[in-house]
């Protein structure tokens, strides 16, 4: 089935960028969403998340007649030779995924699938769903294959052209073998296994990713205590190849719409299985220390007493290059700040809507004016570009407490202000 047709169920930045990208490499595809208007504003090439290079392609995809939009699933998926799943699993009751979407598409195509299709699932699903979708369907013609996302919010377009890899499993090895295939003009190394260890690579991934986080956090955190620099630390760990240099950058700590929701998940499901995961909860109970460590930074920078403070933000969206404000720990300090009592200006250059209990403002400069305290909590470059001779002016204090190690602390000296990092020495 090289080129394919494919339906993507679900137009979220995982189902509109899988869908996109699968067209670009020569596929039929439909992507069906139950959102109307949404579906009416991606049949004009209207993107509205932030996802670089993701419009263009859509574009493209429309103008080749290779991608098409339509809201009902159950209809396109008559003619399709796959079927992705890629409906949100949000964190439901106590932390597990909650599979409702996901449960309601397959009983909605369960009639509607032809003989020998594969359905795929893209979302991130516990262990056991890939046979539990098997069993739903009641339709033993129709393989039910997992083929687990890598794609970074901001860079998605990349990751999915540019994969490290491609994991496929199923307990039909045809099927996943026909599915590695539809990749095939990427040239990816791929996984292919039984469903179970697919879907379990997608946890344990991204499980180890805020584990790593978490543990560089709290190196940061012994820099702070001994004196060292974090920076140089991590550059001396990065060089081992077994640590590698990537994903080492401390910060308030991390969110999003993935990693807390994939640790609390793999957590309970380790406890369902008699399993206490110890190492997981520690990284996950170190991820809120961190953001009370940087709340406590704050409070020490205006003086103690955070009622009244006026704190200027920049950074409101999990990580830089994103709109996303889902778990963002920005976010989260932000209002903490607010709920002490703290008067918070904010600015981020891809949110415009009010946050409650803050204002935000359209540049750094007015989040600046007036403030005790600037606290840069999302890597966005542009932070790096101010002018801090103009922030120091609109600012009535002279702290910057910069969560990302982003800014150049000389360039903020130089403006008669102090730096504060993450595990890095201060420079006032
Ligand atoms: C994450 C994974 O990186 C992807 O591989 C995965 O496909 C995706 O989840 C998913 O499950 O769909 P994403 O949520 O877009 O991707 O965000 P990351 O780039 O991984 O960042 C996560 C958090 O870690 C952010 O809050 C970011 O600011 C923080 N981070 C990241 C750091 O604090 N330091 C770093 O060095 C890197």
């Amino acid at each position: 089935m090289n080129p394919a047709r494919i339906v993507v169920v679900g137009t979220g930045y995982v189902g509109l960028t899988t869908g996109a990208c699968l067209a670009s490499l020569g596929h039929q595809v439909t992507c069906a969403d139950v959102d109307r208007v949404k579906v009416a504003r991606l049949s004009a090439g209207r993107v509205d998340i932030v996802e670089p290079g993701l419009p263009e392609l859509v574009r493209r995809g429309l103008a080749d007649e290779t991608l098409a939009f339509v809201v009902s699933a159950a209809d396109a998926v008559a003619n399709a030779d796959a079927v992705f799943l890629c409906v949100p699993t949000p964190m439901g009751a106590g932390g597990a995924a909650d599979l409702r979407a996901v449960e309601e598409v397959v009983t909605e195509i369960a009639d509607r699938l032809p003989s020998g299709c594969a359905v795929v699932t893209k979302s991130t699903v516990p262990v056991g769903t890939t046979r539990r979708i098997s069993a739903l369907l009641g339709r033993p013609d129709v393989p039910v294959v997992s083929n687990p996302e890598f794609l970074r919010e901001g860079t998605a377009v990349d990751d999915f052209l540019g994969p490290d890899r491609i994991v496929v499993g199923s307990d039909t090895p045809e099927a996943a073998r026909a599915v590695v295939d539809l990749y095939a003009a990427l040239g990816a190394p791929s996984v292919v296994t039984d469903a179970a260890s697919a879907e379990l690579v997608k946890y344990a991934a991204n499980c180890f990713l805020a584990m790593k986080l978490s543990y560089v956090n709290s190196v940061a955190e012994l820099c702070d205590r001994f004196g060292a620099d974090i920076a140089s630390v991590t550059e001396g760990m990065g060089y081992d190849r077994r640590i590698g240099r990537s994903f080492l950058a401390p910060g308030p700590g991390w969110g999003g719409s993935c990693l807390p929701k994939d640790t609390s998940a793999l957590l309970r499901m380790s406890e369902s299985v008699g399993f206490g995961f110890d190492l997981l909860g520690a990284a996950i109970a170190e991820n809120l220390a961190q953001r009370e460590r940087v709340i406590s930074k704050i409070a020490r920078a205006v003086g103690g007493d955070l009622s009244g403070a006026r704190i200027g933000l920049l950074g409101l969206t999990f990580k830089a290059g994103t709109n996303d404000l889902r778990d963002s720990p920005a976010l989260g300090v932000a209002s903490v700040l607010c709920a002490h009592g703290a008067e918070v200006t904010a600015y981020d250059p891809a949110v415009a809507e009010e946050q409650p209990g803050m204002l935000v403002v359209d540049s750094a400069y007015r989040a600046a004016k007036g403030a005790d305290a600037v606290v840069v909590l999302t890597e966005w470059p542009e932070f790096r570009r101010l002018d801090w001779h103009v922030m120091a002016e609109a600012m009535h204090g002279d702290t910057v407490l910069d969560t990302r190690n982003l800014l150049d602390p000389g360039t903020v000296l130089d403006a008669g202000l102090s730096w504060q990092g993450i595990g890095r020495p201060r420079v006032v």
